[in-house]
């Protein structure tokens, strides 16, 4: 398994280009499910996730191309699917497999998907995708760790979302695009990535109003086109190097990033001292020497993203005095505290929350990732720790990060992959 080698100390400053968004990109790939045809999809960041997703689409029959001139240009062909199981093996290696769930149903008629089950942030349930598609009409019945649902035609109907769920707005939105007639999906989630599905569904023939908002009107059609599609930049992503600008006292210009997306993002990190300037498509992140403390409460959008948490706990470890971060959205979201407190962080849970008391300097050591944005924060503590940080197990980080350390090293960062 690969690690990453840091060097701690150096402040970076130059221009960092962001990737399309991963939470998007994957529910975009999964919609190509709803109609057959080649479909051209751009911005696609090139991450294991997204290679995980191209091999279940092929397992249903679908051809996955990345275009030879356009870099991040991804070719999909649903021509020939026929398939409408997605296999254990497949979707323990990444739940967002559970995205198929709702396409498959409502363009097959049928849909065998694995439960995805837990994993290292939590429980991570999938009951609500699940009621709501009953709600649509679907069969529904759990057995041998598989969900098998059958519909002869799904039709519109109200449905509560008893929590905002991401991919579970998002199956339902991708079910209703072909259900018939007019569907009332209530308190959804409000995240870019469901604006950006839903502009792809309504591109493929589908009429959907309330984007943005808790509440989103899907009028079904009896069939959808294949189209090509655009995706969104990757915010995480963004918020993950203006971290890395304010961890380093640095100064990064963030280009190809949507500022409008990350608006909880920006006034937190100006609370702890950062200078950030925002325009279309660009956000530069001026750091300081060392951050003041700032208490942070995950939320959903519009508020903190949970995904930044882990990051932003890297950033309060060296801050001016104490912060109390709050995870509201997943039960166990914690797990990068052990690592950082090798580094010689201060950090007490307490429940839900982690008291995080700044220190002067943290000292480099073997750290050991354990989840997608945990590593993220691993590697930005190391960028400050003195001395060397070896995160292991990267290949968490390439879940979700294209080519973090080059692009960590272009802007001055003393990092290195060391292949094993
Ligand atoms: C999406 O996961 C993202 N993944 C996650 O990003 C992100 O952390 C999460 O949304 C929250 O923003 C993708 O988009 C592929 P949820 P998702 O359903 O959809 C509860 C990353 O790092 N819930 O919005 O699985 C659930 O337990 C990943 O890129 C139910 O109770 O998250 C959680 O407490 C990690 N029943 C809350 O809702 C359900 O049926 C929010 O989860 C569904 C969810």
């Amino acid at each position: 398994m690969d690690k990453l080698k840091i060097e701690g100390g150096p402040t970076l400053s130059g221009t960092i280009e962001i990737s399309g968004a991963k939470n998007a990109a994957l529910p975009l790939m999964a919609a190509t499910l709803l109609a057959p045809g080649a479909y051209r999809l751009s911005r696609v960041p090139r991450l294991r996730d997204i290679h995980s997703f191209c091999n279940l689409l092929e397992h249903l029959g679908a051809t996955c191309r990345w275009d030879e001139s356009e870099a991040a240009v991804l070719h999909i062909d649903t021509t020939h699917v026929k398939g409408w199981k997605a296999p254990y093996d497949l979707v323990r290696k990444m739940r967002a497999s559970v995205l198929v769930l709702g396409p498959l149903l409502a363009r097959m008629g049928r849909a065998k998907v694995s439960l995805p089950g837990g994993c290292a942030i939590g429980a991570r349930p999938i009951d609500l995708h699940l009621k709501g598609l009953r709600a649509l009409g679907a069969e529904m019945e759990l057995r041998d760790g598989y969900v098998e649902a059958t519909a002869l035609r799904l039709s519109g109907t109200a449905y509560y979302f008893d929590v905002p769920t991401v991919t579970g707005t998002e199956n339902l939105m991708m079910a209703a695009a072909l259900a018939q007639g007019e569907t009332l999906l209530e308190n959804v989630a409000r995240e870019p990535e469901i604006v950006a599905l839903g502009k792809m569904l309504e591109a493929m023939g589908a009429t959907v109003e309330g984007l943005g908002t808790e509440t989103i009107r899907i009028q079904g059609a009896p069939e959808l086109a294949a189209v090509g599609f655009e995706n969104i930049p990757d915010r995480i992503e963004t918020g993950t190097y203006m971290v890395a600008a304010a961890i380093t006292g640095g100064d990064l210009l963030l280009e190809g990033a949507d500022p409008s997306a990350l608006d909880a993002v920006i006034v937190k990190l100006r609370e702890t001292g950062c200078s950030i300037e925002t325009g279309p498509g660009f956000i530069r992140v001026q750091g300081v020497e060392r951050p003041e403390s700032a208490d942070l409460t995950t939320l959903p959008y519009p508020g903190f993203p949970t995904d930044l948490q882990a990051q932003f706990m890297a950033l309060m470890c060296v801050a001016k005095g104490a912060s109390v971060i709050t995870e509201t959205i997943f039960e166990n979201r914690f797990m990068h505290v052990a690592e950082l407190k090798r580094l010689g962080a201060d950090i007490r849970i307490d429940g839900r929350s982690a008291v995080v008391k700044g220190v002067e300097a943290l000292k480099g050591a073997p750290l050991m990732a354990t989840d997608l944005r945990a590593s993220a924060s691993l590697v930005l503590a190391g960028l400050r720790a003195e001395g060397t940080t070896v995160v292991n197990r990267v290949y968490h980080l390439d879940r979700g990060y294209e080519a973090m350390e080059q692009k960590l090293a272009a802007v001055g960062a003393r990092i290195e992959r060391i292949r094993e």
